[in-house]
């Protein structure tokens, strides 16, 4: 399959039933010399990959697990701005299919009324001063019922069909992330990282506010500033000084 009309992502689309995970078929491929702009989609993964070494709970047709190869040419420490541009396309597809705006918790969580909608996990081939391929994998939770999360998750989760009381079409919602995902990749090649970032903003839940952020035993608070060139979060703290999170995790105070 394709999307067709002359994008870039999308023009190869592989689907499978059941897969490990889109994400380490795509890197696989990628390896093997597939084109930028293939993209992998499953029914179901039996060993999705969420970010951290996580798992991404990935039950059967109810939901999106979508690996896309990219061929950026970029240096490996801005490869980063990828997650960023992935996160606005999501974004943008969610409100375009359901109508309702989610909010994006920096790094790359989508959340609706604060809990988790869609998850990005970017894996990347790497020479020493430029990125070989990019992956972007993308797991949107469009249909899943309460009783189909599990009771542990870190993070509580949501879905589209829950937030919008209405199922929401895999392949309609597939094919306005393709569109959007197609529309930033060449906006960021023709203008480079600072729309995606402004864009990006507009959806931050903590952009401008107060927030603190724990990254591991050490917790800072302060004024969220905006994001570096390598998507470092940037946060001002009580001294003046700006200091740059590399990762963490962040809340809203
Ligand atoms: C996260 O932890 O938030 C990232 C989740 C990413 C899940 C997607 S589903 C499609 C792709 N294949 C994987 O194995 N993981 C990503």
């Amino acid at each position: 399959t394709s999307l067709g009309n002359g994008c870039l992502i999308g023009r190869r689309i592989v689907c499978c039933g059941e897969t490990g995970s889109t994400n380490t078929d795509a890197f696989l491929l990628a390896e093997q010399g597939a084109e930028e702009g293939t993209v992998l989609l499953a029914e179901r993964q039996l060993a999705g990959k969420g970010r951290l070494g996580r798992r991404w709970e990935s039950p059967t047709g109810v939901n999106l697990y979508c690996s896309v190869i990219l061929r950026p040419e970029l240096p490996p420490y801005e490869a980063p701005q990828l997650t960023f541009l992935s996160a606005v396309a999501v974004a943008r597809a969610i409100q375009i299919t359901t109508g309702l705006q989610p909010a994006i918790k920096w790094p790359n969580d989508l959340l609706m009324n604060g809990r988790k909608v869609a998850g990005l996990l970017n894996e990347m081939n790497a020479e020493t001063d430029r990125v070989g391929f990019v992956i972007l994998g993308i797991g949107v939770n469009l249909n899943m019922r309460a009783d189909q999360f599990p009771a542990d998750l870190r993070t509580p989760a949501t879905s589209l069909l829950l937030e919008s009381g209405a199922p929401v079409s895999r392949q309609l919602f597939a094919v306005h992330l393709l569109r959007e995902l197609d529309r930033e990749y060449l906006r960021f090649q023709q203008e480079g990282f600072g729309p995606v970032r402004e864009e990006w903003a507009r959806y931050c839940n903590a952009f401008g506010r107060e927030v603190q952020v724990d990254v591991g035993p050490n917790s800072l608070q302060g004024p969220f500033m905006g994001v570096d060139h390598d998507g470092a979060l940037l946060m001002k703290l009580s001294d003046g000084r700006v200091e740059r999170i590399l990762s963490g995790d962040v809340t809203v105070i």
